[in-house]
């Protein structure tokens, strides 16, 4: 018998097919905190009540905003979807919603970002999404005074009744059905967050997700209706209807790849900032190198995973040089690469000592970052491999098992030049792609 549990496992199995394959993306965060450009959570911090923010939204005119140069700037970096915060927690629309006046439209950007940004990346052939904080510190029947985050979680002034939070979720709920009715076909609907007794059911997420799944039932929802991350209904054979169609790790990448507790392996994206903030923040320049970049996207889709990577365009509409330097070199690596990513998922090999391997069909990616003394091994492949190439530029590397290896008759051995039993450097010392098709699928 199909069980509703079977059936939304099978359903979210369905859905995220391509999510599977794209498997790289960006996230972009952005609004009215990208002029105080102290990350998108000042307002908590600085505990800023709405009338302290006014300015930033009496000011917001990025007149620099194309959002053609930032689907342009995703493209070449090999990034196949992108994610907008449509609202953040302090509750500032990026588009013309009807049921408030905070909005984009109203400041003198008088524009509705959103359908630009949406416009702008299909364009180019981008899957869109939008974020949606269900979390809003600027609507006045949202919990303040005693909240666990809101800006005015410590003062008494900011009491209010709990018999009001319903109007609240009918305006977020109005919301998300204005986003989904509006502008046209989304690919993601990514929420956040949960927290404390604010989840589940406390945001009538059973009809929320029913209204979604009405409207655009391919739509592929993040798991932060039920939790902010670890454990949830999603890691269960018994998933709810709002568990939502992937995991979604902040800020880390897990341990290994995630399974539900029958050990079917889950959809998951890590999403990571490129610097240490969400938001623009103008004095953080802890930005990733590429290399770093490269190899910890190999590491989620090594171990199942998407990665959603971040960038904090700033009150001009620009998104930073360092962020675009970072991303025009890791889309150097993903054209010449990008095989071993897109559509690829976790080995049914060890991890080995000099880097990863991502798997596809019967063709294995080795993802070497470290360099070998003599020949480089290969645990377990010994007669399994039928071909090896590097993939950047398909050219011949050597198998064989030279005299310094001879005892490991079991393994396999390949190197980039002969005498086969020397070192040579590695040609891409961020992480050289060597793409093994094997004589029979592991
Ligand atoms: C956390 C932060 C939020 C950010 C999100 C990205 O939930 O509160 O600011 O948008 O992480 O995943």
């Amino acid at each position: 018998m199909i069980t509703t549990q079977n059936k939304l496992i099978e359903e979210r199995t369905e859905r995220t097919k391509w999510f599977l394959q794209d498997r790289f993306g960006m996230f972009i965060h952005w609004g009215l905190y990208a002029i105080p450009a102290r990350g998108e959570w000042v307002r908590n911090g600085e505990r800023l009540t709405v009338e302290q923010y006014q300015p930033y939204f009496d000011a917001f005119n990025p007149q620099r905003y194309n959002p053609t140069e930032w689907a342009r700037a995703a493209k070449q970096a090999g990034m196949k979807y992108a994610v907008l915060t449509a609202k953040h927690h302090d509750g500032f629309c990026l588009f013309d919603s009807q049921l408030t006046d905070y909005k984009s439209t109203n400041t003198p950007s008088g524009r509705d970002l959103v359908r630009e940004f949406l416009d702008a990346f299909r364009a180019e052939g981008i899957k869109v999404g939008l974020y949606y904080s269900i979390i809003d510190w600027h609507h006045e029947d949202y919990p303040a005074y005693g909240d666990l985050h809101h800006p005015m979680r410590d003062n008494k002034d900011y009491q209010r009744d709990p018999a009001t939070f319903p109007r609240y979720l009918e305006y977020m709920h109005g919301q998300v059905r204005e986003l989904l009715t509006n502008y046209g076909k989304l690919d993601i609907m990514w929420f956040d967050f949960s927290y404390g007794e604010m989840s589940g059911e406390k945001w009538r997420a059973t009809e929320l997700m029913e209204m979604i799944r009405s409207i655009q039932p391919h739509l592929i929802i993040d798991n932060r209706l039920e939790v902010n991350d670890g454990q949830a209904s999603i890691m269960t054979s018994n998933p709810n209807v709002y568990s939502g169609d992937f995991c979604s790790p902040e800020q880390i990448i897990p341990t290994e790849g995630l399974t539900d507790n029958e050990g079917r392996s889950l959809p998951w994206e890590a999403c990571i900032t490129l610097n240490n903030n969400w938001g623009y923040a103008a004095h953080d320049h802890t930005y990733k190198t590429p290399q770093t970049v490269i190899r910890k996207l190999v590491e989620c889709v090594s171990k199942n995973g998407n990665m959603l990577l971040n960038v904090g365009p700033n009150a001009n509409g620009e998104i930073p040089v360092e962020s675009l330097r970072i991303l025009e070199e890791v889309g150097e690596w993903m054209n010449a690469n990008g095989e071993s990513i897109y559509g690829c998922g976790k080995a049914d090999l060890p991890k080995p000592d000099w880097g990863r391997y991502t798997q596809k069909g019967n063709t294995v990616y080795a993802h070497i970052y470290e360099e070998n003394i003599g020949p480089i091994h290969l645990p377990g492949l010994a007669g399994k491999i039928k071909q090896a190439r590097v993939l950047a530029d398909g050219s011949e590397v050597f198998l064989s098992l030279p005299w310094n290896a001879s005892q490991y008759s079991t393994d396999a051995f390949m190197n980039f030049h002969r005498p086969e039993h020397s070192t040579y450097p590695l040609p891409d010392p961020r992480n050289t792609v060597i793409e093994l098709k094997l004589i029979d699928e592991m």
